[in-house]
């Protein structure tokens, strides 16, 4: 019978540190709901110390989900600790992540401590945490470059302090498969009181290797695995959940190990996650990319005919990709766009399934096929709606190659007003109509990205729109999607306002 080993995500705390990933409050939350859907045992919610942003986003993730352990970073410093601690209140299952790094390069010119004091800061920081919460884990940063005696030292000393989670950081990405397994062995064999902690293991991907180093020391006896989808995270990223989670599904023979992650949810929170961030994978991706399940050749189009084993080791269909690619067209009625959303796994409230439908029959009278990618990008983003300040109501452009561009733009306020502007620019509709949208809100925001993609092929695909604009200090992203990519675009911008215009007001809630 096949053991389980324990999925931890941190996705909004090690991927949400990494450049161009951050998300602001209602977009973490709006991940989290997927993760909980996912099945992850564990997701990391943030840095509570770190900004009052993390804080304010770990203590609303806290209150929002009910069957997963909500977990806070913090450093083995007491005021980190509180913050965690106080932002977790409301947690059904709170957990305080502190850690401290053990290698001597880090003891050394980082912390500027010896190894005794950084033993005794442990055990300290330990005690300290188990006083908020009895879920306690404790990470020694940097283990794969530390000795491993001092790490067999520190981690029985944090057990019996009362951690219940010991984590093996791989923090720079720099083991092999072999070595790693061969300090989780190690750590079985040295730690005298291992088997009342989980042991946990934390791969960066610098070489390439974070999955095959995860799957090495679960081979190995570790109990939690800690990883993002899409493997996205600092530097080179994190190991990526979907390639482990699929790893042991598809090779039970030789891993013997079960998760709790329900993987037809893999490709939505896949995507859901590239849609808030703006960071797409590569299309040739394990799991989740493009092509993932493309098969291109005539030989193997061949063999997949006559049977599907010859080129295919896992279905699409495990990781809810659906077969059925022809869907609804202009005919079908919102009893058959319900039952097909239902199908495809997303839960709507009344509201936000009236404006899906609403758009739906928009696309369909416009669009001859409508597939199951068409209907994803309508629905996704609308499983934790966000209030909206501005809303578009029409926007005329008059461009061309020889004249100046005008955008007449027309948006609505939350507060019923009407707004409209005039703009022209020698840039294009785009730039005149978010100039147009500037004036209308009364800021300037300086556009940091912009990424347009289609949807599906054909010229009459769907565009999909993914903007980063800066408002000081902060990044905010939006998204938009339409067959018109100016519309796309326009509704992209009003979408990262709105984002931002929400999580100013969820900051002075908190
Ligand atoms: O990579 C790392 O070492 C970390 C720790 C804080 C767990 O992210
Ligand atoms: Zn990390």
């Amino acid at each position: 019978m096949a053991n389980f080993v324990k999925i931890f995500d941190t996705t909004l705390r090690d991927g949400e540190q990494s450049p161009g990933c951050s998300m602001n409050l209602a977009e973490k939350l709006e991940v989290a709901s997927q993760l909980e859907r996912l099945g992850v045992d564990v997701m990391e919610a943030g840095f509570a110390i770190a900004s009052p942003g993390d804080f304010a986003s770990v203590k609303s993730i806290a209150k929002t989900i009910k069957n997963t352990t909500v977990a806070s970073l913090a450093r083995a410093l007491t005021k980190d600790i509180d913050a965690a601690a106080d932002a977790l209140k409301g947690a059904k299952y709170p957990r305080i992540h502190t850690f401290i790094a053990t290698s001597d390069i880090h003891m050394e010119y980082k912390l500027k401590k010896s190894k005794e004091e950084v033993l005794a800061t442990a055990i300290e920081m330990v005690k300290y945490a188990k006083k908020f919460c009895q879920d306690v884990e404790f990470s020694a940063e940097d283990a794969s470059r530390s000795n491993p005696a001092f790490l067999y030292q520190i981690f029985e000393a944090v057990i019996s302090a009362g951690a219940t989670v010991i984590n093996v950081p791989d923090t720079v990405g720099y083991t092999s498969p072999e070595e790693f397994a061969a300090l989780i062995r190690g750590i079985k064999e040295n730690v005298s009181n291992i088997h009342k902690a989980d042991i946990s293991v934390h791969c960066h991907n610098d070489l390439g290797l974070a999955v095959a180093n995860s799957l090495a020391a679960a081979r190995a006896g570790a109990t939690q695995i800690e990883c993002t989808i899409n493997g996205i995270g600092e530097r080179a990223g994190n190991a990526a959940l979907e390639e482990i989670v699929m790893n042991l599904n598809t090779r039970k023979d030789i891993y013997g190990l079960d998760t709790r992650i329900f993987t037809k949810e893999i490709h939505r929170t896949s995507k859901l996650l590239s849609s808030i961030t703006g960071v797409r994978v590569q299309p040739n991706k394990a799991i989740v990319g493009e092509n993932a399940f493309a098969h291109e050749s005539g030989i193997h189009q061949h063999g997949m005919l006559a049977n599907k084993s010859t080129y295919e080791i896992m279905t699409p269909e495990s990781i809810g990709l659906s077969e059925n690619k022809m869907v609804l067209g202009k005919h079908s009625g919102r009893h058959a766009f319900e039952d097909k959303i239902k199908s495809m796994g997303y839960i709507l409230d009344k509201g936000a399934l009236t404006t899906a439908f609403e758009q739906f029959k928009i696309l369909a009278d416009k669009k001859k096929d409508v597939t199951d990618r068409d209907i994803e990008v309508l629905v996704c983003r609308k499983m934790v709606p966000i209030p909206e300040a501005y809303k578009l109501d029409r926007f005329v452009i008059n461009s061309g190659n020889t004249i100046t561009t005008t955008s007449s733009m027309r948006l609505l306020s939350k507060t019923g007003h009407i707004l409209e502007e005039v703009v022209s620019s020698y840039d294009g509709p785009i730039d005149a109509s978010y100039k147009a949208i500037d004036k209308l809100v009364g800021r300037k925001f300086i556009l940091e990205d912009f990424v347009i993609n289609s949807v599906t092929g054909g010229t009459d695909a769907q565009g999909e729109v993914n903007v980063k604009i800066r408002n000081n200090d902060r990044v905010y992203n939006g998204y938009g999607v339409s067959m018109d990519i100016v519309e796309a675009s326009i509704l992209a911008y009003i979408s990262a306002i709105n984002n931002m215009l929400y999580d100013q007001e969820e900051k002075k809630e908190v």
